[in-house]
């Protein structure tokens, strides 16, 4: 097998409003490799967050070809594209989206119940370890800083040993400093571990450190440069 994990074709995602057709994303040919590092940034609007939930499966395509791991994702029945999805695929969003009454380390566990894999306690606290939250493996999100959430995030997002990291503008309500650490850590992932990894950023200066810039505006891309320029 090739290692081109996602392959998209001529992808369209239309919103069929009462009153409008939003086309979010337009004829979208998009190809990605294993150890890659994508930006995706665009204006706000241009469909960034739609194309990232198509390529995570998380959403449908309206017409056209997208192809993940091998398989023809519009082909595949729910509770399969459910199983690809929690296998191979990790998510980290923008507001962490981190269960409130669970402990930092039953939410890293937790995706691990829902795929029906075994629930090594010690991979799950090795990985927050790693992400430097040993002091906090039995807090609250509430009793975190945002940047904690995230990195809680991100070892729940890394517990089913996923091949591609999506994650939709992971640094967005992080302060400066917190946000340089958490795109530091999707960065070492990528050059230490070789994961893949997609994120959406507004932030040139994150951006611009990503190995590829897929650049968006009107559901098109722009520009597909390993560097571009950009507003
Ligand atoms: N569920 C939906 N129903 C209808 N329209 C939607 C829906 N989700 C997104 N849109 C529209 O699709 C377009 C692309 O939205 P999207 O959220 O992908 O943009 P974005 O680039 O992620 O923006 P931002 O930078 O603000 O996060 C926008 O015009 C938006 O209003
Ligand atoms: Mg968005």
């Amino acid at each position: 097998m090739d290692n081109i994990l996602i392959k998209a074709e001529k992808i369209n995602k239309i919103y069929r409003l009462p009153a409008e057709e939003i086309k979010a994303v337009q004829d979208l040919d998009l190809q990605i490799r294993s150890g890659e590092f994508i930006a995706i940034m665009g204006p706000s609007g241009s469909g960034k967050t739609t194309l990232l939930d198509i390529l995570g499966c998380l959403d449908s395509i309206s017409n056209g070809r997208l192809e993940v791991l091998g398989k023809d994702v519009s082909r595949l029945k729910e509770h399969s594209l459910v199983a690809l999805r929690r296998k191979n695929i990790g998510f980290v969003f923008q507001d962490f989206l981190l269960i409130p009454t669970l402990t930092a380390l039953e939410n890293v566990e937790l995706p691990l119940l829902f795929s029906r894999m075994p629930c090594e306690r010690e991979r799950s606290i090795s990985l927050l370890k790693k992400l430097g939250l040993a002091q906090r493996i039995n807090h609250l999100p509430k009793e975190m800083s945002g940047g904690e959430r995230q990195r809680v995030a991100i070892a729940r997002a890394l517990v089913t040993n996923p091949k591609i990291l999506f994650a939709d503008e992971p640094t967005g309500n992080l302060d400066t400093k917190s946000g340089e650490q958490i795109f530091r850590i999707l960065k070492e992932l990528n050059q230490k571990e070789n994961l893949t990894v997609v994120l959406t950023t507004h932030n040139s200066k994150f951006g611009s450190q990503a190995k590829r810039i897929v650049y968006l505006k009107d559901g098109r891309i722009v520009c597909r440069e390993d560097s571009c320029l950009y507003a």
